[in-house]
């Protein structure tokens, strides 16, 4: 512990969500705007402090989702990112100015490997020294610049795990001393094992005198599992902020879990002391919103929210959690809002059961989307007995989900299959740009390669298929199967989802949507569905 800080008892950690900024980044993960306000406001009555909401300078989507969110969620600080460069600052500036509370996340490469690569021109400076020098001046003038807009900034040494202590500290005061008031040291590659990244802030605190008004944050990758135990040894070694996603979702292996920090300083408060605002009854809800919206799935074995972290298999395990829940049970389903809901919901459910459990799972929906959903609802229960809660996150997902203006539409679709033939397929996909329809017909390895080789000659997008990725999103025979598609032309990907209780015509569509998504980036158009193709370009190259 610092001589710097003093820790007592009930002391508070920040939880900064980046769900929908580095969680997004995630490839295939990319969500629609009218998606990331509802999972922001979700994410306020789950109760994070700071909500990064997005990159602004990266995309027109990311722009407009975080000037959403920064005019409607009230609540925690609403934060947009931006590389140390003018025009990212300004842009996150403009994203935010509706907004009351708001922070500037402004961050910079720090390791020599990105300075000698990212920064490889020698404009950054001919030697290591001179580029360091550069890349401290850009975070300082980032910093300055981002305070005539907030008072709220925060400073990110990018790749802080892998950088030179004696840098480090010197880019870390000099944030200091030009106002940052969160100094975040990312493990941007996951490489560090608990006891370096703790060792850091370590480092940081006994060399740099910190000001009150300053906080350590910690921001960490699962590429070696340690996303969580990194953050958790960063908060001993006395960071006060913990950056994390819901369901661990973020880049290549993901992020550290909210659900989990947030329920390792709930349960052993006992011996560390400490606190965060989050609501733990809120998590499921939030998971399941989050997985439906992203189209990641949860494994079954998640801790706090899989759906088997409490369920008992071992008869010995049962007859004790019979007998006293704590024999096996460190929390309860309860707790963390794995409860199953004793009102069912139907064919003969009515609006106010319907809008009732929405309220619960905290879904908000306009005056003027109800009845629609409503209807969707009941159309739904026709087809399936039982409706649950993944199920109402879809309908709402398909009610509220404005594609770009879409070049292709599916009117048609025929699948053959048999034991003794090959597998065909027919479509027409009507061309809504010019009007006209084609109607094709293709075999394949099976259905569904079949389906996708018809829409391919029908369509004419040249790409490749990166993913197809199927799952039950509800339970029964009747369940919703929801399909992920997605594709690519060599950088940019695009993602396309549908679900629907036939998987083959869920895939068809699906695969049509992330044409329609690959069409628009094609033609330029402005965009409200994410591509993923902006950020990636961001953090691939160095200055804009
Ligand atoms: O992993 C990382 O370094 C980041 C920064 C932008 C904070 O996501
Ligand atoms: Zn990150």
């Amino acid at each position: 512990m610092s001589k710097n800080k003093k820790y007592t008892p009930g002391d508070r950690i920040i939880i900064f969500d980046t769900t929908l900024r580095d969680g997004e980044q995630a490839p295939g993960a990319g969500m629609t705007v009218p998606e990331k306000v509802q999972i922001a406001h979700q994410l306020a009555r789950l109760g994070v402090d700071v909500i990064e909401a997005g990159f602004p300078f990266s995309s027109p989507a990311q722009a407009e989702a975080v000037r959403r969110i920064a005019s409607e969620v009230k609540g925690p600080a609403i934060c947009a990112l931006a590389r140390a460069t003018t025009g990212d600052v300004e842009a996150a500036a403009k994203s935010l100015e509706g907004g009351k509370k708001t922070r500037i996340h402004t961050f910079i490469a720090t390791s020599d490997i990105h300075l000698e690569t990212k920064f490889e021109d020698d404009r950054y400076g001919k030697t290591i020294e001179e580029k360091r020098e550069t890349i401290k001046r850009m975070a300082v003038d980032a910093i300055l610049l981002a305070m005539q807009f907030t008072d709220d900034v925060e400073f990110s040494a990018e790749d802080a795990g892998r950088t030179g202590q004696e840098f480090l500290c010197d880019i870390v005061k000099a944030a200091i001393d030009a106002g940052a008031t969160t100094i975040n040291l990312p493990d941007t590659t996951g490489y560090c094992i608990p006891e370096e990244y703790a060792e850091i802030f370590s480092t940081v605190l006994k060399h740099i005198r910190i000001p009150d008004r300053v906080v350590l944050s910690t921001h960490c990758h699962d590429d070696l599992g340690f996303a969580v135990a990194n953050s958790f040894a960063g908060v001993r070694a006395g960071a006060r902020q913990v950056e994390c996603t819901i369901n661990g979702i973020g880049e290549r292996a993901g992020n550290a879990a909210l659900e989990e920090i947030a329920m390792i300083f709930s349960v052993r408060e006992d011996l560390l002391g400490l606190k965060t605002g989050i609501q733990a009854r809120m998590l499921m809800a939030t998971s399941k919103m989050v997985s439906t919206f992203c189209g990641f799935s949860v494994q079954r074995n998640k801790a706090i929210v899989g759906e088997n972290a409490f369920c008992h298999e071992a008869g010995i395990h049962q007859d004790g959690v019979l007998k006293r829940r704590d024999t096996y049970e460190i929390m309860s389903a309860e707790d963390v809002g794995q409860t199953s809901e004793s009102i069912r919901l139907g064919r003969h459910s009515g609006r106010h059961g319907l809008y009732n459990r929405l309220e619960k799972l905290g879904i908000s929906i306009t005056e003027d989307n109800r009845e629609r959903l409503y209807e969707e609802f009941t159309r739904l229960a026709d087809r399936k007995k039982e409706i649950n809660d993944i199920d109402l996150f879809n309908l709402l997902e398909e009610n509220t989900t404005p594609m770009n203006t879409p070049h292709y539409q599916l009117d048609h679709m025929e699948v053959s299959v048999g034991t003794d033939k090959k597998p065909e397929a027919s479509v027409r996909i009507r061309h809504l740009r010019s009007g006209r329809s084609e109607e094709k017909t293709a075999t394949g390895d099976g259905p569904i390669d079949a389906l996708f080789r018809a829409i391919d000659h029908a369509v004419s997008e040249a790409h490749d298929l990166i993913n197809y990725s199927i799952r039950s999103i509800s339970e029964g025979a009747d369940a919703f199967g929801e399909v992920c598609v997605l594709i690519s032309i060599g950088g940019p990907c695009f993602a396309g989802k549908a679900s629907n209780t036939d998987v083959l015509f869920a895939s068809a569509e699906a695969y049509v949507n992330a044409l329609n998504n690959l069409a628009a980036f094609r033609s330029d158009e402005e965009s409200i569905q994410f591509v993923n193709d902006g950020i990636i370009q961001a953090f691939q190259g160095g200055e804009a």
